[in-house]
């Protein structure tokens, strides 16, 4: 009888189950078509609202467009800010950046509780795969997070699982899920970029990938996360002073016995920071921004930058120089050439990098050298390999194609070899010498 029953609840389980489902006045079919808002928006994007009489996308202060940057190449995006006066609104997250849409397509729920983004012809570009998956429901949240939901309210889908390069108060990385921010491209193309932003069981680190294989340059490498970064903002409670400061942070899982990493405070503001977004840019900066909807002018700010006076210098970041460059003190004051220290413009680059091995058709390899000089890896890689001597260090740098210069301490007697050159920190020490192929 206790089996009979068992099949019964389960059987009665599995039907339940099989009729939650989105009603008529939930569902939604709605058009890429017709006019372009009037705002100016970040990347210079143009936009469509998408209008629905059964539905809102909006959150006060977020919106959901779409938007493009390229002709007939739509992005389903998540924006940031209110239309008024001078304000420039932010795009938080994308559904589909490297694969766009084109004119026509369609964003729909039916009845099953896919969200499905389809081109005209009804090829689906993407979803996010929830058919049959008990969604009665969807809705965007006060903090920017897209929710499918169920009947009990549980969310079967949330855009917070899927950051793309931006992380929204709240959200987070996930060692077990989505572990990484990604750099768009360009302002242009929102693709994915050389950077991305990596969460492992070591640490929070950023990568640079111009040439296959990627370069430590910043980040939190040695931090435990356990598991799970969240970036937050938290507002201080201290009664003496009123209005509350609000502090940006980068949260760890909670703690345990054996695990303990403590909270990265980012910055401190004096006005209310909660509608914040960390943003993993296309340069690969790391920096935070802060709309304050009271504020009469520039209701964005910027209210972080790892790379910046107060955290870590910018000369550390491998673009800060553009292509090449010598850096002092958050500022590109040279050009290294063969022929010496040039003045720096945007035009500097490295020496181009074809016969670059010592054998090939007989070549030579030549360098030019560089007193006082890091590489943006130097503090990350604890200096490279060794000990070694300089003549080693060359000697490898010689036969591997690839290697752009080494960088020698004859302090350590470490030796760094450079696929990637980019921005070139100064060393005070003048022990440290970079050697530059040409
Ligand atoms: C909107 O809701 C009505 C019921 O209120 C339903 O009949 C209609 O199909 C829904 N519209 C769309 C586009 O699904
Ligand atoms: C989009 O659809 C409308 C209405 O059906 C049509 O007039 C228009 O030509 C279409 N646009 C494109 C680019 O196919
Ligand atoms: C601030 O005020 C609250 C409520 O009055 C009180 O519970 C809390 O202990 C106070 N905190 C400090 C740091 O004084
Ligand atoms: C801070 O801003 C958020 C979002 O605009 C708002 O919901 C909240 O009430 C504000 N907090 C205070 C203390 O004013
Ligand atoms: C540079 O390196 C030398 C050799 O190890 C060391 O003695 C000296 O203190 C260093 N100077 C600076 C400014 O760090």
């Amino acid at each position: 009888m206790s089996i009979l029953l068992i099949l019964a609840l389960a059987i009665a389980a599995t039907v339940s189950v099989a009729l939650a489902q989105v009603p008529p006045e939930k569902q939604f079919r709605v058009v890429n078509e017709g006019e372009f808002g009037d705002y100016v928006t970040e990347y210079g994007a143009t936009y469509r609202f998408i209008e629905s009489s059964n539905l809102s996308f909006f959150a006060a202060p977020f919106l959901l467009l779409f938007y493009n940057t390229t002709p007939n190449a739509y992005v389903l995006g998540l924006r940031a800010g209110r239309a008024r006066g001078d304000n420039i609104m932010h795009w938080v997250w994308d559904a589909n950046r490297n694969n766009p849409v084109g004119e026509n397509s369609t964003l729909s729920l039916g009845r099953n509780g896919n969200l499905v983004l389809a081109e005209a012809d009804g090829r689906v570009k993407w979803q996010t795969n929830t058919a049959n998956k008990g969604v009665t429901g969807f809705e965007i949240l006060a903090h920017g997070n897209i929710v499918l939901h169920d009947k009990n309210g549980k969310f079967v889908w949330q855009s917070f699982d899927h950051p793309t390069d931006t992380l929204l108060n709240g959200q987070s990385l996930k060692v077990n899920g989505v572990n990484k921010l990604v750099s768009r491209k360009s302002d242009m193309d929102g693709s994915d970029g050389p950077y991305s932003m990596v969460l492992d069981k070591k640490g929070l680190t950023m990568y640079v990938n111009k040439n296959g294989k990627p370069l430590v340059y910043g980040g939190w490498p040695n931090h435990d996360f356990r598991g799970t970064a969240t970036f937050a903002v938290t507002r201080e409670f201290d009664n003496l002073t009123e209005p509350s400061a609000y502090e940006l942070v980068l949260e760890p899982a909670p703690q345990t016995t054996t695990s303990m990493g403590g909270t990265i405070n980012l910055n401190k503001i004096n006005y209310n920071g909660t509608i914040s977004y960390l943003r993993f840019g296309s340069d690969g900066s790391l920096k935070a921004y802060t709309y304050y909807d009271p504020a009469t002018y520039r209701k964005w700010e910027e209210s972080f930058s790892f790379f910046s006076t107060y955290f870590v210098s910018q000369c550390g970041l491998p673009s800060f120089c553009g292509d090449y460059g010598y850096c002092d003190r958050e500022m590109c004051i040279a050009c290294p050439t063969p022929k010496g220290f040039l003045g720096w413009s945007d035009k500097c680059a490295a020496p181009k990098t074809t016969q670059f091995c010592s054998g090939r058709k007989g070549k030579a390899v030549n360098y030019y050298k560089i007193v006082g000089v890091e590489h943006f890896t130097g503090p990350y890689v604890n200096d490279g390999q060794g000990p070694t001597s300089v003549n080693a260090c060359k000697a490898q740098c010689d036969r591997d194609c690839k290697c752009l210069g080494y960088f020698y301490k004859e302090k350590d007697k470490k030796c760094l070899i450079a696929p990637y050159l980019g921005t070139l920190i100064k060393d005070a020490n003048t022990s440290s010498v970079a050697y530059i192929k040409y």
